[in-house]
């Protein structure tokens, strides 16, 4: 079965230190395994050019509105045009310091569609709901849902795979049999025994060096 690896970069890297990570990435990615990076919305154009041709772009983030008089705003469209395919939205470090609610991310998530990317959908078990009712249909083409433990992230303390597969057949329950990702300190170690019960992982910390994450990758069969 196909699994998705996405790498998310946050808040860190210059464009050197990108183009470095680019530049040293080799991991041999298995056979129906989608690997993405999503490095901060200024490094797009950087990484794109020096990303291997194997790995997909992506984005951690979108506005909620189009194209317009938005200051600051980065929509979609300009996504797209970077050749970005999977855009994480509500990650909880966007809930908790940009202060983003539930019909926000639900406005993120139209905006990708009608422009054609691949939403993943970050979600803690305690939004699940609050979360699928603030958007117009659960029934959303392309989705990816990542389940994302506040306490998990960062922190070291992944979480147990039986706790896992409980929240994903919840989060299957809500939305359908849409593709399941995990979060939270996810490590070479750890990899595989979560893409036993889900279809990939979201990798903050070890992704951001590259040798650590072509082990993530390469541990993953
Ligand atoms: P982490 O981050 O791997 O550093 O815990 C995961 C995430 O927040 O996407």
């Amino acid at each position: 079965m196909s699994k998705l690896l996405i790498a998310n970069w946050k808040s860190n890297k210059t464009p050197q230190l990108a183009t470095d990570w680019c530049n040293s990435f080799s991991a041999k990615i298995p056979e129906g395994t989608t690997v993405v990076v999503a490095p901060s919305f200024s490094l797009l154009s950087t990484v794109e050019r020096s990303l291997p041709d194997s790995v997909l772009l992506g984005a951690q983030d979108v506005s909620q509105m189009p194209m317009g008089s938005y200051t600051g705003a980065i929509n979609a469209q300009q996504l797209q045009a970077h050749d970005v395919s999977y855009v994480l939205v509500g990650h909880s470090e966007r809930r908790k310091y940009f202060h983003e609610t539930n019909q926000d991310v639900a406005l993120k998530i139209q905006q990708l569609v009608t422009n054609n990317l691949i939403p993943v959908l970050c979600l803690d078990e305690e939004y699940i709901d609050s979360q699928a009712d603030a958007l117009e249909s659960r029934d959303i083409p392309g989705l990816v849902v990542a389940y994302e433990p506040l306490a998990a992230i960062g922190s070291g303390n992944n979480a147990p795979v039986d706790e896992v597969t409980r929240v994903a057949e919840k989060i299957k329950q809500t939305f359908g049999d849409v593709p399941i990702i995990y979060g939270g300190s996810v490590d070479e170690r750890s990899v595989r025994e979560y893409l036993m019960v889900t279809d990939g992982v979201l990798v903050g910390g070890a992704s951001l060096d590259a040798a650590q994450f072509a082990k993530v990758v390469e541990a993953s069969v």
